[in-house]
C-alpha cells in the first residue's frame, strides 16, 4: 500500500486545515439556522452529481447534512467537487439555506435544510472502500474488522459506542452519589480463580516466573475492604482464555463493585439502582425494581438453566415417577439408575413437520442428549416411536402431569438430572424461538439465589466451586461442608435479562478459619492453600469487616439495551471467536529476541497464521 495518498489521487490537491475551524455539527443544524455561515468539515459520505449541480451528503459524528454546489454560485467549489469520492475529508464555507419544497427530506433530521457552499477544502482523499458502509450491506464480519476504522463510521456502531459511554458516565455518576470510589487494581497479578483460564505474561526481571492477566479483581476488591474503603468500585477489563460465543469475548469489562458490613438485600438494592441508571442514560426501558427473585432450584426444575428465560412459558415437568415401570425401557432404566425424565409441551407442535421433529432429534444428540422422544397427541391419539409402550391408563396420567392436549407435541429427554435438565433448558429456548413465542420487547429482569456452594466435577475429579471459593456458605449450612458439600447453600446471586446472566456476585466469606474450611472442601491441601491464597488469608486475619459484591458484565449489558445481538457491536475493537484481532493482527509471533529475553522456547513451530475466516 502506498503511503502517498496524494499520489494515489493526482486528480485532487490536499489542503492543511488552517483556521478552518467546524463552528458546528452537521447533524445539529435546523431552520432556525437559515442564513447563517458557517464552517463545516467532515466525510463525504455520498456524492449525487445531477449534471450541473453536485449535493454531497457531509457526516460528521453528530449526523448528516445536505451541501451544495452550484456552478453559478461559486464555479471553483464546483469545479472541485467533481473530484470528491466517498469518505473524502473536508472543510466547506458557506450559508445554511432552506431547502427546495421538492427536495424536503422528512427522514432526515436536518432534513429541512442545506449548506449553499462557497468555498471548499480537501482535507484527505480516501481509497475505494474495501465494502460499502451503508448499514444494510452485509460485508464479511472479518473484513470489516480488519477496517475497523470504517466499520465504526458506520452511524449504528458509532451510536453505540456513544452510548455506551452514556450509560458508563451514568453508572459511574450513581455510584458516585452512592458514596463508592473507584479504585484501580493490578492487571500484572496472580491467577484469580473464576473458572476460566490465564492468559499468563512472562516476567523478563524474574525469569521462569509469569503474572496472570485478572480474569476479575475478586481479591484484590476484597482486600480494599479489608484495608477499609467499605464501598469499591472499578470499571475495569477482565481476561479469560475460554471458549468465545456470540456473548463472550476473551477480554472484556465489568462494572465490578465491593461494600462492607452488607447483607444480600444491600447489594441487590444497589445493583437495582445501577442498572435503572444505566438503562435511563443508554434510552433503554427503565427496569422496575425491586425485581423478583427465583431460587436456583427453582430456576434449574422450571427452566433447565440457571439463567432462565422467563418471558415465555414452555416449563419443563418431571415424569420420572410415571416412567419408572413403563415399557419404555430406554427410560425406565434411567429412572433405575437414578437419573429423571423430563419434558415440555409445545401446545403448538402441531406446527412442527415430520422433517422437523426429526431434526430437533439430531439437534439435540449434537448438543449431548441421549435422544429425544416426541409424543404428538392428534385426534386419533398418540402418533410417537413410544406409542406402543403406554397403555390408556398411562397416556391419561402422562397428559394430565404434562397438560399435553390434542395438536400439542411432548418432548421427553433421559439423563442424569443437571444432564438432562440442561438439555431441556436449551430444548425450551429452542422451541420457544421456532415458534415465536419469545416477546422482543419484554424485559424481564431476575435474580436468582440460593446457588449451591459447590459441584461435583467429573472433568477435575473434585468439587469446585460454583461461583468462585470466596463466595459464603450460609450460616446453616456450615456444618454439612465435610459431610455433605453438595447440600451447602452459599450467599450467592445472579442477575439475569431475558436469560442472560448479567452479573454475579455474593456476600464473602470474611473468617480466616471459614475460609480455610471451605478451601479444604474444594480439596487444597494446607500447602496449595498457603501457596495460592496466603495473601488473602493472611488480610483476612487482620480485622476484615463482613463484605460482599457483584460485578456486571458492562458489554453484555449493553448489548442488551441496544438490542444487538453481539458483544462485538459494542465493543470498538473486539476479537473473533478464535480471540483474533484481525487489524492489528495480534496475537502475533515474538521475535527470537524477545522469547530468549523471557526465557522461553515453544514447544512446537507454532503454525502459521491464526485462523481468520471466523468470527
Ligand atoms: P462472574 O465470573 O460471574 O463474576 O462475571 C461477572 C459478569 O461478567 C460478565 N462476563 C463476561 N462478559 C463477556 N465476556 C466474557 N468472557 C465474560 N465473562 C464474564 C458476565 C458475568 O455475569 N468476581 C466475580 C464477581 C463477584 O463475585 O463479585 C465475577 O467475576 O456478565
Amino acid at each position: 500500500m502506498s503511503l502517498k495518498s496524494q499520489s494515489e489521487h493526482p486528480e485532487v490537491s490536499l489542503d492543511s486545515l488552517g483556521d478552518w475551524r467546524a463552528e458546528r455539527g452537521c447533524g445539529t443544524l435546523r431552520a432556525d439556522a437559515i442564513g447563517t455561515e458557517l464552517t463545516l468539515t467532515g466525510w463525504v459520505d455520498v456524492r449525487r452529481d445531477h449534471g450541473g449541480i453536485v449535493f454531497i451528503d457531509l457526516r460528521d459524528r453528530t449526523g448528516i447534512l445536505q451541501l451544495v454546489f452550484d456552478p453559478d454560485q461559486s464555479p471553483e467549489a464546483h469545479r472541485r467537487a467533481h473530484a470528491l469520492r466517498s469518505e473524502y475529508v473536508i472543510a466547506v464555507r458557506g450559508r445554511i439555506a432552506k431547502r427546495p419544497p421538492e427536495t424536503l427530506n422528512t427522514s432526515l433530521p436536518t432534513g429541512e435544510v442545506e449548506l449553499r457552499v462557497a468555498e471548499m477544502k480537501v482535507l484527505s482523499a480516501s481509497r475505494v472502500l474495501p465494502f460499502p458502509l451503508d448499514e444494510e450491506a452485509d460485508a464479511n464480519e472479518v473484513i470489516r474488522l480488519r477496517h475497523r476504522y470504517l466499520d465504526l463510521r458506520r452511524p449504528r456502531l458509532a451510536r453505540n459506542l456513544q452510548s455506551r459511554h452514556a450509560a458508563t458516565r451514568a453508572i459511574r455518576g450513581f455510584l458516585d452519589g452512592e458514596g463508592f470510589i473507584e479504585v484501580e487494581t493490578p492487571i500484572l497479578t496472580r491467577s484469580t480463580p473464576e473458572g476460566a483460564r490465564d492468559y499468563l505474561v512472562p516476567s523478563r526481571v524474574n525469569p521462569g516466573h509469569v503474572y496472570a492477566l485478572p480474569q476479575s479483581p475478586q481479591i484484590f476488591k476484597q482486600i480494599l475492604m479489608v484495608a477499609g474503603f467499605e464501598r469499591y468500585y472499578q470499571v475495569v477489563r477482565c481476561f479469560r482464555d475460554e471458549d468465545l460465543r456470540a456473548d463472550r469475548q476473551p477480554e472484556f469489562t465489568q462494572i465490578d463493585i465491593e461494600m462492607s458490613f452488607v447483607g444480600v438485600d444491600d447489594v441487590i438494592r444497589v445493583t437495582e439502582g445501577l442498572l435503572v441508571a444505566g438503562a435511563r442514560a443508554i434510552g433503554a426501558p427503565e427496569p422496575k425494581p425491586p425485581f423478583p427473585r427465583m431460587s436456583y432450584e427453582e430456576a434449574t426444575h422450571r427452566f433447565g438453566t440457571d439463567r432462565p428465560d422467563t418471558r415465555f412459558g414452555l416449563e419443563l415437568v418431571e415424569l420420572s415417577d410415571l416412567m419408572a415401570n413403563a415399557n419404555a425401557r430406554v427410560l425406565a432404566e434411567v429412572v433405575a439408575k437414578g437419573g429423571i425424565v423430563g419434558g415440555i409441551v409445545a401446545e403448538e407442535g402441531h406446527r412442527f413437520s415430520r422433517r422437523e421433529l426429526d431434526e430437533l432429534v439430531a439437534w439435540a444428540q449434537s448438543i449431548g442428549a441421549q435422544g429425544l422422544a416426541w409424543i404428538r397427541s392428534t385426534e386419533e391419539g398418540w402418533q410417537s416411536p413410544l406409542a406402543k409402550f403406554f397403555g390408556d391408563g398411562e397416556r391419561e396420567k402422562i397428559e394430565e402431569r404434562s397438560g399435553l392436549r390434542k395438536g400439542g407435541v411432548l418432548f421427553l429427554v433421559a439423563g442424569q438430572r443437571k444432564h438432562a435438565q440442561s438439555i431441556l433448558g436449551q430444548l425450551r429456548l429452542r422451541l420457544g424461538h421456532m415458534l415465536g413465542l419469545i416477546p422482543k420487547d419484554q424485559w424481564n429482569y431476575l435474580w436468582v439465589t440460593d446457588f449451591p456452594l459447590v459441584e461435583y466435577s467429573q472433568e477435575h475429579k473434585r468439587f469446585v466451586a460454583v461461583h468462585h471459593p470466596f463466595t459464603s456458605p450460609r450460616d446453616a449450612d456450615l456444618e454439612l461442608l465435610r459431610s455433605d458439600p453438595e447440600k451447602v447453600l452459599a450467599n450467592a446471586y445472579d442477575v439475569v435479562l431475558n436469560g442472560t446472566e448479567l452479573g454475579g456476585g455474593s456476600i464473602r466469606i470474611h473468617r480466616p478459619d471459614v475460609q480455610a474450611r471451605v478451601f479444604e472442601a474444594l480439596g487444597l491441601d494446607e500447602g496449595e492453600m498457603r501457596s495460592q491464597f496466603g495473601f488473602l488469608l493472611d488480610a483476612l486475619s487482620y480485622g476484615a469487616p463482613p463484605h460482599g459484591g457483584i460485578a456486571l458484565g458492562l458489554d453484555r449489558l449493553c448489548m442488551l439495551w441496544l438490542g444487538e445481538s453481539s458483544i462485538r457491536d459494542v465493543i470498538a475493537f473486539p476479537k473473533t471467536q478464535k480471540a483474533h484481532d484481525p487489524m492489528s493482527d495480534a496475537p502475533s509471533r515474538p521475535t527470537p529476541e524477545q522469547l530468549r529475553e523471557v526465557g522461553i522456547r515453544f514447544l512446537d513451530p507454532p503454525p502459521a497464521k491464526p485462523a481468520t475466516t471466523k468470527t
